[in-house]
């Protein structure tokens, strides 16, 4: 745990002297800000075992965007990565980008359904 804490804060330090150009790296911030999140989600779960056992089942819905947008940012960094000239791979991430981007907004349209009818079960109850 100490490690992965370490670990953060590096990564964090680092994203803010990018941010202030006081470091130079041919990452990109999202890159690293996705590790920061991989790494503090990782944390969240190692801490939920460490003191619950298991993990909730609101953690696991949670984590389902999670990973969506980390897929969709996985299928982004391809992309920014490939040579110009391989335009074949270039679309299939690009692809991919897209269908997490529309998974995650599809979740957010189930989530604020479901939280409308609840709203409206209270109502009539
Ligand atoms: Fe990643």
């Amino acid at each position: 745990m100490k490690l992965l804490s370490d670990f953060i804060h590096f990564k964090e330090q680092i994203l803010r002297q990018v941010d202030e150009c006081r470091l130079f790296t041919a990452n990109y911030p999202l890159l690293i800000e996705h590790i920061l999140r991989e790494a503090k989600m990782y944390r969240a779960i190692l801490m939920e075992i460490i003191y619950h056992k298991s993990v909730s089942r609101k953690k696991l819905g949670n984590m389902e965007d999670f990973w969506n947008r980390i897929m969709m940012e996985h299928a982004l960094f391809i992309r920014g990565l490939l040579d110009p000239t391989q335009e074949q791979l270039i679309e299939t991430a690009d692809q991919y980008a897209k269908e997490y981007k529309e998974l995650l907004a599809d979740h957010v349209l189930r989530e604020a359904n479901h939280y409308i009818r609840l709203l409206e079960t209270e109502e009539e109850g």
